[in-house]
């Protein structure tokens, strides 16, 4: 149409956040609570523990368009379920590298602690993750990302013998 502007809206990343129930999920809260300004880039998953964080919900969380992924738990020795997030922090180890072999960048996917009383820290991750997001741009070929195609590989077979 003549006269008409056409807007074009600066790129935003897009980060989806597994938090654990029992601390960053509450330090979460407790950043809104506050009123901290954080970025308002995240859209939350709530889970009970760091550990229940399936390799697979991170890769299809990329096909699915976000931009960034990031789990939060207890700090080590405070999980309520005593273990879960060192297991969390040995499987994001190895899905880190497994991503990076895909091609996606480290800065895309990150783990950290956050307990419930640390809202500002919640505060300065998600700022921090968005800024270095916003400098990367958009993900692409998020295709190659798609869980179906590594489910056998990602998931313990559970034989009988
Ligand atoms: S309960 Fe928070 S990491 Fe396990």
């Amino acid at each position: 149409m003549v006269g008409q502007q056409i807007t074009i809206k600066p790129y935003e990343p897009r980060i989806l956040a597994f938090l654990c129930n029992w601390c960053s999920y509450s330090g979460a809260d407790g950043a809104g609570k506050a009123h901290l300004h954080y970025e308002p880039n995240v859209r939350v998953i709530r889970v009970m523990c760091s550990g229940r964080v399936d390799p697979l919900f991170v890769l299809k969380a990329f096909e699915r368009g976000m931009d960034g992924v990031m789990i939060c738990g207890c700090h080590p020795g405070d999980c309520h379920y005593i273990n879960g997030n060192y297991r969390a922090k040995a499987r994001f180890v190895l899905l880190r590298k497994f991503l990076s072999d895909l091609g996606l960048e480290q800065e895309r996917f990150r783990l950290d602690w956050v307990s419930a009383s640390e809202g500002a820290r919640y505060a300065r991750l998600v700022n921090e993750m968005t800024n270095q997001l916003r400098d990367l741009g958009p993900l692409t070929g998020a295709d190659r990302f798609s869980p179906y195609t590594y489910q056998s590989l990602l998931t313990p077979e559970v034989g009988v013998p």
